[in-house]
């Protein structure tokens, strides 16, 4: 069995942080000589160490890995650079609760996107998003569309797991947004499924509830494009609602965004 304290260490190395613990301090050794001998023999102190006056400055964190600026996002010309980038993200508190980020995976050149919510337990501890309950339906509902998981991109409004699997607070949604839009710049999908209120709220300021809303075309300005947007149901909401119409409601929407894909010249999209 593992350390007890194994999970911790793993989490302190994903944070990239682990060399950078202190040793406890070592037990004060006696002196080997009698005190005046040692006191003539200490070399003179030639730089005195003014009084402290008061606490520190706050000194904005500049380590690697803390959260890489906008500029570097910009820059990154590839998911697996972004990837990289952001993997010691600390940007919002809820990177200092993670086990694994979950960055997202798929094809990077996916036509399909899915974009859910934040990573549950099980996303947290596999570092792949919706692996859970939710996502063997997602899978499933892929899978009915006719394609394959790994043919679509699988993404998160934020990519580490807010506690107790609560809502992402807008604040950790938007430490996120800049990493999420990237992401899109470099996948340029045509079609982007949303999955429940969070990432129609985050990623295209829509607050209206989530059943009024589904099954509506939106759109999303991504670089010099437009890119057309079906709200549906989250899978976690369909698990606990499996009733008849919630299901025929999100085999509707995404029915829907698979005849754009498989008709890119046809209706407009949005409103
Ligand atoms: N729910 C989400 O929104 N995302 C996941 O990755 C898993 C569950």
């Amino acid at each position: 069995m593992d350390h007890p304290l194994q999970a911790w260490r793993d989490t302190l190395g994903d944070l990239g942080v682990l060399g950078l613990v202190r040793e406890a301090p070592a037990a004060p050794v006696p002196p080997a000589v009698p005190e005046r001998r040692a006191q003539a023999q200490a070399a003179p102190i030639v730089t005195p160490v003014p009084p402290r006056q008061g606490p520190p400055a706050y000194v904005p964190p500049t380590a690697p890995g803390a959260c890489p600026s906008a500029e570097v996002v910009a820059g990154c010309g590839s998911l697996e650079t972004l990837q990289q980038a952001v993997s010691g993200c600390l940007a919002c508190p809820l990177g200092g609760g993670r086990i694994k980020l979950v960055f997202g995976e798929g094809d990077p050149q996916a036509r399909l996107l899915f974009v859910g919510e934040g990573p549950g337990r099980d996303e947290d501890l596999q570092g792949r998003p919706f692996v859970g309950k939710a996502g063997e339906l997602l899978d499933k509902m892929i899978g009915a569309l006719g394609l394959k998981r790994e043919q679509t991109y699988i993404t998160n409004v934020v990519m580490c797991r807010p506690p107790d699997n609560r809502v992402p607070a807008p604040e950790e949604a938007r430490a996120c947004l800049g990493y999420l839009r990237r992401k899109l710049e470099l996948i340029q999908p045509a079609v982007i499924v949303t999955l429940g209120a969070t990432p129609l709220r985050e990623l295209l300021g829509v607050s209206e509830g989530i059943t009024r809303v589904r099954g509506q075309w939106r759109r999303l300005q991504v670089g010099d494009r437009e890119i057309p947007v079906m709200p549906t149901f989250h899978p976690a909401y369909v698990l606990r609602q499996y009733t008849q119409d919630v299901r025929r409601a999100v085999w509707e929407d995404l029915q829907a965004a698979k005849a754009w894909l498989d008709r890119p010249d046809g209706p407009t999209a949005g409103r």
